[in-house]
């Protein structure tokens, strides 16, 4: 794994952005893998600032967003579809039928899971993935667990991360208990991994994910077994 510490998260911010940047120049279709979450976006402001200045162009890019809240329609704010919205696509030249994120209001999950999973194949796979991480370790919403969850898959989220949520509601018991989230396997096919990690807070759980053991109690640390991974921290 490749370990960059920028100074703070402005510098991790543009140094994420100039990735996808560099990826976008490479290959102007590229599939792209996006995260929620308040790590991203200071990249994705950049990529908007990039985009606003006439250096980025989203028109032949292809998305798929890691996660969606299940049973959380898109008018909600605080599904990942108005959130990616908000954050970055209502503001860049994104195509609205290349961006994908699960249908969270899917009446049947496991399809819904089995079809994203299809979706992403034929798009050829995600050429760059950016992540963030949960307090827990969790990546997507994949939570700590027994086993490493291979394929998009509907999910149960743990009291940690519905605590870590409830900061988006009125009440606890607002926040959603499952989502839909790709898995695993689907994360480590990608291509290119780029984990984002902002604030002193999660330190101790980079430091388990890239130097502890690969157990899913961590599901960050497979990370470690992929080919082509940067880990961009804020922090010494
Ligand atoms: C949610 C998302 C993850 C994200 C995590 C961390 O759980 N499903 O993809 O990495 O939040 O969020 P934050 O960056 O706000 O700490």
């Amino acid at each position: 794994m490749n370990i960059i510490r920028a100074k703070n998260y402005e510098e991790l911010s543009r140094m994420a952005a100039t990735s996808v940047a560099a990826q976008l120049y490479e290959k102007p279709d590229s599939v792209l893998g996006f995260a929620t979450g308040s790590t991203p976006i200071g990249t994705y402001k950049e990529l908007i600032a990039d985009y606003k200045r006439g250096v980025l162009d989203f028109s032949r890019a292809t998305t798929f967003n890691l996660d969606e809240y299940y049973g959380v329609p898109v008018t909600d704010e605080n599904s990942y579809y108005a959130f990616m919205h908000t954050n970055l696509f209502d503001h860049i030249n994104m195509r609205s039928e290349a961006i994908h994120l699960p249908d969270g209001m899917a009446p049947d999950a496991e399809a819904q899971c089995v079809a994203y999973e299809a979706a992403i194949q034929a798009a050829g796979g995600v050429d760059l993935q950016i992540l963030g991480i949960g307090n827990n370790g969790h990546i997507g919403f994949n939570e700590p667990g027994e086993f490493f969850p291979a394929k998009t898959n509907h999910i149960k989220l743990t009291d940690s991360t519905i605590d870590a949520n409830s900061r988006f509601y009125a009440s606890r018991d607002q926040v959603p208990t499952t989502a839909l989230t790709m898995g695993i396997g689907t994360i480590m096919a990608a291509k290119k991994i780029l984990l984002l990690i902002s604030g002193a807070a999660k330190k101790g759980i980079m430091e388990q994910a890239v130097f502890g053991p690969v157990t899913p109690q961590v599901p960050a640390s497979i990370l470690q077994f992929h080919g082509n991974v940067t880990v961009l921290c804020d922090f010494e």
